[in-house]
């Protein structure tokens, strides 16, 4: 009850919320912005442009609120099986993101950038932005923003495994495989707007004990008080991890 009053009051006001309980570890799958476009009748690359405004707005808010660790979907290791002006105008989005962000992102709040996922098959350009914005943010302490760029959630256990083969392990614990994955190893809530209910290849490890939340909205249309109702609902999930 209080939680629906705080969230309603916080509508009203536009002020940010304090929550008793936050997750550490938040995951966010940016869907629908092909349907946003589609309903607009634009081109679906207008859909990600919008896309990668709520992102930025969404990351910001995550860093703001004292999220520690905030990973968010925007490109699968299948993605690049859609039309090849699609794939360019994402990859223009990211370089984009990428030339502004020390000063929108990390110079502003203080967070963490990183991209997580297969650098092979990236544009180089892409890349050499990529290596710059976390070499310049490492040391930041604010929220460790993980954009999932040429990402599958299998095939980071693939290469967690494979590197502990390359050092020479024969035995392999949980631990080890924690301890080898893009992001860090628990996710403690999973945001999947747009009205689909599925993983899609997505935190695979991290989601083994993760509180799921879906909403109909579509992802350019995503506000932080969607953030806000999925956190409010959060708090109150009684979490048993099993036991
Ligand atoms: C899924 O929606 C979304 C994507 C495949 C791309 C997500 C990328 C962004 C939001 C841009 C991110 C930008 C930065 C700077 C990180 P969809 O296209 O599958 O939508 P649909 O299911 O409605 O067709």
């Amino acid at each position: 009850m209080m939680a629906l009053f705080s969230k309603k009051s916080a509508e009203l006001s536009q002020e940010r919320p304090a929550f008793d309980v936050l997750p550490e570890h938040i995951g966010i799958i940016m869907d629908g912005n092909g349907r946003w476009a589609k309903k607009r009748g634009l081109p679906r690359s207008a859909g990600h442009k919008q896309g990668s405004e709520t992102f930025r707005t969404i990351a910001k808010e995550c860093g703001r609120l004292g999220i520690k660790h905030a990973t968010f979907y925007a490109f699968s290791t299948e993605n690049w099986k859609r039309p090849k002006e699609e794939v360019e105008a994402l990859m223009r989005l990211f370089k984009e993101y990428l030339l502004e962000a020390k000063e929108d992102i990390t110079a502003a709040d203080n967070n963490k950038i990183r991209f997580v996922g297969i650098k092979e098959g990236l544009p180089d350009d892409i890349l050499a932005l990529v290596e710059e914005a976390e070499e310049d943010t490492k040391n930041n302490t604010g929220c460790d923003i993980a954009v999932a760029v040429n990402y599958g959630g299998r095939q980071e256990i693939v290469c967690a495994v494979n590197k502990l083969i390359a050092d020479g392990k024969t035995q392999i614990t949980e631990d080890d495989i924690s301890n080898n994955l893009f992001t860090v190893p628990d996710c403690d809530l999973i945001i999947r707007p747009s009205g689909e209910q599925r993983l899609s290849n997505f935190l695979l490890w991290q989601a083994a004990y993760s509180e799921f939340w879906y909403s109909d909205v579509l992802w350019p249309d995503f506000t932080v008080n969607d953030l806000y109702s999925a956190l409010f609902e959060f708090e109150k999930r009684n979490r048993r991890f099993g036991g």
